[in-house]
């Protein structure tokens, strides 16, 4: 049995490519006007107009229509913090009264609070708590994320959480990409020693997430007083040797090597990247590192500074946008509303805005042969948008939900 969805008013292909999209190409959408998608199993079996693709029905096509929506693909959130216990509005409440992000981290809440309850609490709950945020981001039209461990930051608990991640990509229509986060703070335990800490990384943790499979991807949260450029570095190296892609959150705070760090190491992303320099930006197109820019955290910790998005654009750097969906910096999980911060804050345009959350991402996540266009053969992961116009999809901020959302061709939303 197949599956039509016809009258788009604009069937949004993101074909193009099978490359990383890069300046001017950002834009370019394939789109369909007045499209019709064909699923069959699962995938797409074809995207055209509609006269075309209808001579492909069959009696049994089931047939949805669109109303003359929006349909694109399903957005690919390449940096979360998916599973993490309780929440911090507390802190949020803090810093609107003035306390900042960083003093609120240095008088031991942050993420060390999160840690805390993340480490009491049963893999039984995680993993409902997980599969709620799973809910939300696919309410918002995410289908496929990167979900980080680093609220454990002891073996036991990193191997926790990162077990609830494959729990929860197997148990709901969310794609969940794990990546080992062990070096995200210096747990409590270790403080004062943070080499000790490096060690047991290095050792212990990266080894056995080695040997269960249980992540693609190793990150660290790289800034001075954290894990520095010494530290980091000597992270991901072991992380390389023992197969795993490398992501680095680097800049966050200070330009202080760890986008540099990244393009030596050869990562695949650099995320954050608030204080970048045009040298780093160099060297990361230089290394074909794609940035990963984080504006909910900018806007949420009530900071200005956001990344240079026209500047990596300029110098070809094949950008991704994302949430960073975590209790502290970005307890946000809406892809539009991290569309609308790029338009307005970082000067992206809509249409640049869905190619770094749809193609871009999945590229980042070296599942471009799976999601982020709808062209023939991908998983048929996608939203029909309440909007006639992709544009409106930043514009009605917070309003516009989608309408529909699809992942492996059912209905989820
Ligand atoms: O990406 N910078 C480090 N990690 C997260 C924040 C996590 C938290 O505040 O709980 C980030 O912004
Ligand atoms: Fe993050």
């Amino acid at each position: 049995m197949t599956l039509a969805v016809v009258n788009c008013s604009q069937l949004v292909t993101m074909a193009g490519p099978n490359r990383p999209r890069v300046g001017p190409e950002l834009r370019e959408l394939a789109i369909i006007p007045g499209g019709t998608l064909l699923i069959e199993q699962g995938r797409v079996k074809a995207a055209g107009a509609s006269a075309e693709v209808e001579r492909l029905f069959t009696p049994d096509t089931n047939i949805i229509d669109a109303e003359g929506r929006v349909v694109t693909p399903g957005f690919v959130d390449a940096h979360t913090h998916l599973v993490f216990a309780g929440n911090r509005a507390d802190e949020f409440e803090l810093r609107c009264t003035g306390t900042t992000y960083q003093e609120i981290a240095r008088q031991g809440g942050g993420i060390r609070s999160t840690v805390r309850r993340t480490r009491a609490a049963s893999e039984g709950d995680l993993l409902a708590t997980a599969q709620k945020h799973a809910g939300w981001f696919l309410r918002n039209g995410t289908t496929t994320i990167e979900a980080k461990s680093g609220y454990g930051l002891s073996t036991e608990d990193e191997l926790k959480i990162l077990r609830v991640v494959g729990q929860t990509s197997g148990t709901t229509k969310l794609r969940c990409i794990p990546t080992f986060l062990g070096a995200h703070e210096i747990p409590d335990e270790f403080a004062g020693h943070s080499e000790g800490y490096v060690d047991l990384v290095i050792e212990q943790m990266l080894p056995l997430v080695a040997k269960h499979k249980l992540a693609r991807y190793c990150d660290v949260f790289c800034e001075p007083h954290i894990f520095n450029v010494a530290s980091a570095g000597r992270i991901l190296e072991a992380a390389r040797r023992l197969g795993f892609g490398i992501r680095v959150h680097a800049d966050q705070f200070s330009c202080t090597g760890g986008a540099q760090l990244a393009a030596r190491l050869g990562a695949v992303t650099a995320d954050h990247l608030e204080h970048t320099d045009e040298a780093s930006i160099a060297a990361l197109a230089a290394a074909r590192v794609q940035p990963v820019l984080l504006p909910g955290s900018v806007y949420s910790i009530g900071s200005k500074h956001y990344p240079s998005a026209r500047a990596m654009i300029d110098a070809g750097l094949a950008i991704v946008l994302a949430t960073d969906f975590n209790p502290g910096s970005s307890p946000v999980a809406a892809m539009p509303i991290v569309h609308s911060l790029a338009c307005t804050q970082m000067k992206m345009t809509a249409a640049e805005c869905l190619g770094a959350s749809t193609i871009n991402a999945a590229h980042s996540l070296d599942l471009a042969a799976e999601v982020g266009s709808l062209e023939p053969g991908k998983s048929a992961d996608f939203v029909v948008h309440e909007a006639n116009d992709y544009r409106e999809i930043p514009y009605f901020l917070g309003t516009q939900r989608p309408a529909m959302v699809f992942a492996k061709g059912e209905r989820v939303v």
